[in-house]
C-alpha cells in the first residue's frame, strides 16, 4: 500500500486552499461538504469561489501566498497551477507538520484525494496510489452503478434506531445478527424502494421484539429483464436479481441476465411457448406465492417489461389478493429494445405521430381481433408482438382497411441479442418476408414509414407482389 487510507474529521476545523481557479473550486466543494472552516488565499478567484466568498461561506485573503498562511491550519491544499507557488505551499506545510495536498502533484503531497462515491453518510474513497487515476474513476463509476441512490438514507435510518436496538438487544453478538438481518431484510428493501413509512412501521415491530417469533418474511418483485442483453437491465433489477433467493423466470429471459443471480440462488423455469405450456398461469401464481410465504426473497423475472404482454398484471393481482406486497420493476420492452437496436425511431415528427403496441396472437394462436380501421391510420407506427404466425393475415387486414401496401415494414428477430437479424420490406410482402426467413427466435414486426429509417435498412422495395400476402 503506497498510501494509508484514512478519513479526516474536518468539521469546524480550519482548512487552507491556496489558489482561486477550477482545481481550487473542486477542493472547496469537498471541504464545504466536510464542514471545514475554509480560507482561500489567492490574488484572483473564479466565479464559484467568488460566490462562496460573497455568501460568507469562505474567508478570503486576496494576495499571493506567504509561508505564514499555513499557521493555525489543520490541513492545506495547494491548487494554484503555478509549480513554484505550489512548491512553496507544500514546503511551508511540511515544515509546519501539516497534511498537504498539491493538485496533480502526488510527489509534493503528503496525502492524495481519492475518487469518491458519496451516499452520505456512507463515503467510499478509491485510490490507485496515483498510478492510474483514470482506472480509479472507472472503478468509481462501477461502484456508483452498484449502490442504490438511497443507500445513505438507509445508513441514516439505521443510525436513528441504533440506541433503541442497543436497549432492546443488549447482547453484542445478538445485535450483530439483528443488524445483519436488517440490512438483508424487508425493512431495508422497503426503504431502498422509497417506502419510508412502511420501513419505519416494520422496524418498530422488529425493535419491539414482536417479530422475533415470526417466521422470516420473504418478499417478491416482478421484474422486467429487458429484451435479452443483460446491459439493458435497470439498476434496480440488477440489485434485486443479485439478492434473490429464488428467481422464477420465463423463456425470453436471456441466460446473460440469469448469470447475474447468486450462484446459490434457486432458478425455477416456468417458460411458455405457443401451444406448449410447461406450467399454467395458475400454477405459476401459486408457485410464486408459496416461495414468498416460505420466507424467500423472490424475483419473478420476465422478458422485456412485465406489464407489456407479460401477464405481470395477473400475477400482481393474484399476489395482492393474498396480502403479499409486491414491487414491480419496469424493463425495456421488446419494441423499444428492437427499435433502438436497428435504429428505428418509433415516433417521428414527419412520419409517425403515435405508436401502438399490439399483439399478433388471438386466443389459441389465431388471428387477433383488433380494430383494424384505427390501426390502418397512416400517421402512426404499429408494433406487433407475437405476430410471426399471423403476419400475412395482419398485413391483409391492414391493407383491406386502407393502409398503403407499400408501407415499409421491419421484422426484428432476437433483438439486442448476439443472433439479432433484421428484415425489411413492404407491407404487401410481409407474409412472404416472414415465411421465407425461417424465424426461430422471438421476433417483432414494425409497420410504418419509420421502418424505412432503420440504420441498416435496405428495403426489398417492390420485390414481392401483393399476392404474397395470401395465406
Ligand atoms: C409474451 S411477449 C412478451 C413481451 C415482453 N413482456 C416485452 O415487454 O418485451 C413475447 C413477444 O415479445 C417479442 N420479443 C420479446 N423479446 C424479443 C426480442 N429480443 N427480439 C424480438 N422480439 C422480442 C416477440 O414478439 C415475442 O413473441
Amino acid at each position: 500500500m503506497n498510501y494509508f487510507p484514512a478519513f479526516f474529521d474536518l468539521k469546524d476545523r480550519p482548512a487552507l486552499i491556496v489558489g482561486g481557479g477550477e482545481a481550487a473550486a473542486r477542493r472547496l466543494r469537498l471541504l464545504q461538504k466536510a464542514g471545514a472552516r475554509i480560507t482561500v488565499v489567492a490574488p484572483r478567484v473564479g466565479d464559484e469561489i467568488g460566490g462562496a466568498i460573497e455568501a460568507g461561506r469562505v474567508a478570503a485573503v486576496r494576495r499571493g501566498f506567504v509561508s505564514g498562511d499555513v499557521n493555525g491550519q489543520a490541513i492545506v491544499f495547494a491548487a494554484t497551477g503555478l509549480p513554484a507557488v505550489d512548491e512553496r505551499v507544500a514546503e511551508a506545510a511540511h515544515t509546519a507538520g501539516l497534511p498537504v495536498n498539491v493538485a496533480d502533484h502526488a510527489g509534493l503531497s503528503s496525502f492524495i484525494v481519492p475518487a469518491i462515491v458519496e451516499r452520505d453518510p456512507l463515503v467510499i474513497g478509491i485510490s490507485t496510489g496515483g498510478a492510474a487515476p483514470v482506472l480509479a474513476s472507472r472503478v468509481r463509476e462501477a461502484i456508483e452503478r452498484l449502490l442504490p441512490a438511497r443507500l445513505g438514507r438507509l445508513a441514516d435510518f439505521a443510525d436513528s434506531f441504533r440506541t433503541a436496538v442497543k436497549a432492546t438487544v443488549p447482547n453484542a453478538a445478538a445485535r450483530l445478527r439483528f443488524w445483519d438481518r436488517f440490512f438483508d431484510g424487508p425493512v431495508a428493501d422497503q426503504l431502498l424502494a422509497g417506502n419510508d413509512r412502511g420501513a419505519r412501521d416494520r422496524m418498530l415491530t422488529l425493535v419491539n421484539g414482536r417479530a422475533a417469533a415470526e417466521p422470516p418474511r420473504g418478499g417478491v418483485a416482478i421484474v422486467g429483464a429487458g429484451p435479452g442483453d443483460p446491459d439493458l437491465l435497470t439498476l434496480r433489477a440488477l440489485r434485486l436479481v443479485q439478492r434473490a433467493d429464488v428467481v422464477i423466470y420465463d423463456k425470453l429471459v436471456g441466460s446473460g441476465v440469469l448469470d447475474l443471480a447468486r450462484r446459490d440462488a434457486e432458478r425455477l423455469y416456468v417458460g411458455k411457448s405457443a401451444g406448449h405450456h410447461s406450467k399454467s398461469q395458475d400454477e405459476i401464481n401459486a408457485l410464486i406465492a408459496a416461495q414468498v410465504q416460505a420466507g424467500k426473497r423472490v424475483v419473478r423475472l420476465k422478458g422485456g417489461d412485465p406489464f407489456i404482454f407479460g401477464r405481470g398484471g395477473e400475477e400482481l393481482a393474484y399476489l395482492r389478493a393474498r396480502g403479499i406486497a409486491v414491487e414491480v420493476v419496469p424493463g425495456i420492452t421488446a419494441a423499444l429494445g428492437c427499435a433502438a437496436a436497428v435504429g428505428i425511431p418509433l415516433t417521428h415528427r414527419d412520419h409517425a405521430q403515435a405508436v401502438t403496441l399490439a399483439t399478433g396472437q388471438g386466443r389459441d394462436g389465431a388471428e387477433p381481433e383488433l380494430d383494424w380501421a384505427t390501426l390502418a391510420r397512416l400517421d402512426q407506427t404499429l408494433v406487433i408482438y407475437m405476430g410471426v404466425g399471423t403476419a400475412g393475415r395482419i398485413a391483409e387486414r391492414l391493407i383491406e382497411h386502407g393502409l398503403d401496401p407499400a408501407t415499409p415494414v421491419a421484422v426484428i428477430e432476437n433483438g439486442t441479442l448476439p443472433g439479432q437479424k433484421a428484415l425489411y420490406g413492404r407491407l404487401s410482402g410481409l407474409g412472404w418476408l416472414v415465411r421465407q426467413s425461417s424465424i426461430t427466435g422471438p421476433a417483432l414486426i414494425v409497420i410504418g414509414r419509420v421502418a424505412a429509417l432503420a440504420g441498416a435498412a435496405t428495403p426489398a422495395l417492390d420485390s414481392e407482389p401483393a399476392r404474397a400476402i395470401a395465406v
